[in-house]
């Protein structure tokens, strides 16, 4: 059985998660969402108790994913979990960069786990997470940018 994982922040899940989601979700057996902490990212805005009932909102209809969280290294949780390949989107030159050097990092971190990469769908190539904080902080429309399941969610934790 292959595992994949597609870790990240998540703050908060966006459609473009979903595109990318989705569609790793077919190159693999079981796909692991696994929320992760980036240290370059202090104000999220969301808990990670927020973001992930926000994740298990946004799939619970997607047989082979499930989500977890993790504090630590990535490579710490892909070794417990006997995980086959990390998968990460893409959206531009700037993501590129920054997850070529994660990916070699985790590689010489961990007996060559491998990364792969989908490019995102062209409409959600400048969507992101902080947009849509952004867009609740201004009262702006989001139900253009995240999953419906999320919605009345993100509208109660008045975190704006
Ligand atoms: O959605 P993001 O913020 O781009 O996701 C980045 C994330 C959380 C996947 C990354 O920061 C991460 O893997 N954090 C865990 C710590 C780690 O293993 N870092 C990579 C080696 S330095």
């Amino acid at each position: 059985m292959k595992i994949g994982i597609y870790p990240g922040s998540f703050a908060p899940i966006t459609k473009g998660h979903m595109d990318i989601i989705l569609r790793a979700s077919k190159l693999v057996d079981k796909l692991i969402i696994a929320l992760l902490y980036n240290p370059a990212k202090t104000d999220m805005q969301f808990s990670v108790e927020d973001r992930l009932h926000m994740m298990h909102l946004a799939t619970s209809d997607i047989g082979n994913v499930i989500v977890d969280s993790h504090s630590g290294l990535l490579v710490e949780y892909i070794q417990n979990k006997n995980i086959d390949l990390i998968i990460k989107g893409i959206r531009n030159s700037t993501d590129f960069e920054y997850e070529a050097q994660m990916a070699v990092i985790n590689k010489k971190l961990h007996g060559n786990i491998e990364t792969i990469f989908l490019l995102s769908s062209p409409e959600y190539t400048l969507l992101s997470s902080s947009v849509v904080r952004e867009l609740i902080h201004f009262g702006g429309n989001i139900e253009e940018f995240v999953p419906k399941q999320i919605i009345t969610t993100l509208h109660s934790l008045q975190k704006y």
